[in-house]
């Protein structure tokens, strides 16, 4: 921290090249105000501290010179005494408000952060899921994080940095001269000497201090992808940990190496800000001192000039970098800005209307479908590959229309890539229909609100997600208030509950990150427990026991029995045989519905189903 000292603010500069030369969006200041406004009172009172400790920075050589002029010269301790009792107090005072100050800025300065944290995460929670295909997790936490706290800077550091260092350079500048002007015009005669440097160094350090966050940036994401359990295996199964370690050494060594330039840089700095203020107080002693002996100033004027040259400097040093400063903070502002203002693909109806809440009825009428361009669902800032990607996905589903009676089981077939996990993608909107219209109980699912929606869905994946948390919470996520009776009868139902029980510390076990330390069937177990919880009206299961062993297979399957009774289910199945039963069966084909059925007629039919059944049945997998 101390080697980066007035540097700091330069370090909230993001790594991102995106922040060069940035042009700011008109409107920019106008909505930031904006996000003030809630703290104008704050903001007045913590403008008055730091003009009152500005004045008190120029006081004190005043008041000493009186002290040295009217006390010390004509001899009178009475002076003396009281106005070092003066200087003593302002010093306590000045102190007083530098805390309030602080109190006020952080008040300011956390409040904002947290304004705009909240804000942003609420809103990246309303993006689509296509967004998060796209987008790079890191760059986006680090929008939540770094350039949050960029931001808030602009409030604290930046204004009151401007505000504090233009008033006391204002107020010293205008006591020096009043005091003498002769010495103030050559002491001030070898700032340029100091600016210019000041400036170069400035420079240099804004590249070195971007270069290093870049560096960082490759270093962190080596780490995150290495220590994640799935990179964790790729090293240990198929890496040369020498080779590892050696990667990630050169990438350290060069963070190390720049951190080192940067630390010499800045000692460069402080070594020419205090030799030029050092050369500078020699000057003012050496013209003031000739001036005293003369009479033309007093003693105490000298001093008084001296100290106050001490306090030029700061100041000056501080503001030739204020454009930096203020700069990068509105580039944070800016970039969190560009989140907020990203529209989510599925939108929420204006007037939603609700669905009956009968048994569902779903229909899919002349269904077409094409994923979304990159460009159009995410911010290519937040994307790791240089230019947004503009090919389509082609049309993935081609007008496809069957319908689902209330309480029946509807089963989906087809190669892999046919189109069937988009099927169930599209059922609760996690992408909307590009032509066509998809009905429960003869309402169109846009008109309803996602929320609802989403209620009456149960999805059940082929690798199902659980929380870092215990297995109680993560059966909790489905429904908070579910009673612990409702929670064993689901987890039994679903032929997970032995297994808790057998476990020592049964619900409160925690599962890892990514549940992994459940096997598979567990796991899928474990999230048809939580779907049961949920008790949705429609149930999906998108290949859910498709990564499974056939002991797994067979108990996952005894849990799907129970899942799907009294409910809409629509199953999309890997190995046919689990279908057999199924009121009916669609083959789906380059994104076209082939064949539709119950499974004997589609076996007599002999086309593509009977294709599929025959080949699995011989033992053969697709
Ligand atoms: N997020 C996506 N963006 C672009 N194309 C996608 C995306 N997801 C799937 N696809 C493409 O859509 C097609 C259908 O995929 P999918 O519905 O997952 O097939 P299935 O589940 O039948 O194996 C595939 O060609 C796949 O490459
Ligand atoms: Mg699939």
């Amino acid at each position: 921290m101390s080697i980066h000292g007035p540097w700091m603010a330069l370090r909230s500069m993001s790594s991102d090249q995106s922040v060069k030369n940035q042009k700011l969006k008109a409107g920019t200041f106008k909505r930031i105000l904006q996000f003030a406004l809630p703290y104008r009172r704050y903001l007045y009172i913590f403008i008055g501290t730091v003009v009152v400790d500005a004045i008190l920075v120029v006081a004190t050589p005043l008041i000493l010179r009186s002290l040295v002029d009217d006390g010390v010269v004509p001899g009178r301790g009475d002076v003396v005494t009281k106005l070092a009792m003066v200087v003593a107090a302002l010093a306590i005072a000045d102190a007083g408000f530098s805390m309030l100050g602080r109190w006020f800025s952080s008040r300011i300065g956390e409040g904002l952060i947290y304004d705009l944290r909240s804000q942003v995460f609420e809103h990246v929670q309303k993006q689509s899921i296509a967004f998060f295909t796209r987008t790079q997790t890191g760059s986006l936490i680090s929008r939540i994080n770094s350039d949050v706290i960029g931001a808030q800077q602009a409030f604290t550091s930046t204004l009151s940095g401007v505000v504090s260092n233009s008033l006391t350079l204002l107020l010293v500048a205008f006591a020096m001269f009043t005091l003498s002007w002769q010495i103030t015009l050559v002491s001030l005669i070898i700032l340029p000497i100091f600016i210019v440097p000041t400036k170069w160094i400035g420079k240099k350090l804004a590249a070195y201090t971007r270069r290093s966050f870049e560096l960082n940036a490759e270093m962190s994401s080596t780490m995150t992808e290495r220590f994640n359990v799935s990179g964790a295996l790729l090293v240990s199964l198929y890496g040369d940990r020498v080779v590892e370690s050696g990667n990630f050494r050169s990438k350290a060594r060069r963070v190390a190496d720049m951190g080192i330039k940067i630390a010499m840089l800045n000692r460069v700095f402080f070594i020419a800000m205090t030799s030029v203020a050092a050369i500078a107080t020699a000057f003012a002693y050496g013209i003031g001192g000739h001036l005293a002996i003369k009479n033309e100033i007093t003693i105490g004027t000298l001093l008084a000039i001296t100290a106050l040259l001490a306090r030029l400097y700061g100041p000056l040093t501080a503001l030739s970098n204020v454009r930096v400063d203020i700069m990068s903070a509105l580039v944070s502002f800016e970039r969190v800005f560009e989140v907020l203002d990203l529209q989510p693909m599925v939108k929420d109806p204006i007037n939603a209307v609700k669905i009956s809440s009968a048994i569902p009825t779903i229909e899919f009428k002349e269904v077409s479908f094409t994923y979304p361009k990159a460009t159009e669902i995410s911010l290519a800032s937040l994307e790791s590959t240089a230019k947004p990607e503009v090919i389509e996905s082609g049309e993935v589903l081609r007008s496809v229309s069957f319908k689902c009676e209330p309480g029946t089981f509807t089963a989906i077939v087809g190669p892999s890539g046919a189109g069937k996990s988009t099927i169930s993608g599209l059922l609760p909107r996690l992408y909307d229909v590009t032509a066509g219209s998809i009905l429960i109980n003869g309402t169109d699912i846009r008109e309803t609100s996602i929320l609802d929606l989403r209620a009456l869905i149960g999805i059940v994946t082929q690798d199902s997600h659980m929380l870092h948390e215990s297995i109680g919470d993560n059966l909790r996520y489905a429904r908070s208030d579910a009673t612990g009776d409702e929670i064993w009868q689901a987890c039994d139902s679903a032929q997970i509950g032995g297994f808790i029980r057998s476990l020592p510390n049964g619900l409160d076990t925690v599962v890892g990150e990514r549940g992994h330390r459940l096997s598979g069937g567990e796991k899928q177990r474990l999230a048809i427990a939580r779907l049961l919880l949920k008790a949705p009206k429609i149930v999906i299961l998108d290949e859910a026991t498709a990564h499974l062993d056939s002991e797994n297979e067979a108990l996952v399957q005894e849990a799907l029995k129970v899942a799907l009774v009294g409910r809409t289910s629509i199953v999309i199945a890997h190995r046919l045989s689990t279908i057999a039963h199924a009121d009916q069966i669609l083959v789906l084909e380059q994104g076209r519905i082939v064949e539709a059925g119950r499974h004997e007629d589609l076996v007599a039919k002999g086309g593509l189903y009977f294709e599929l059944y025959q080949r699995q049945s011989l033992g053969f997998t697709e």
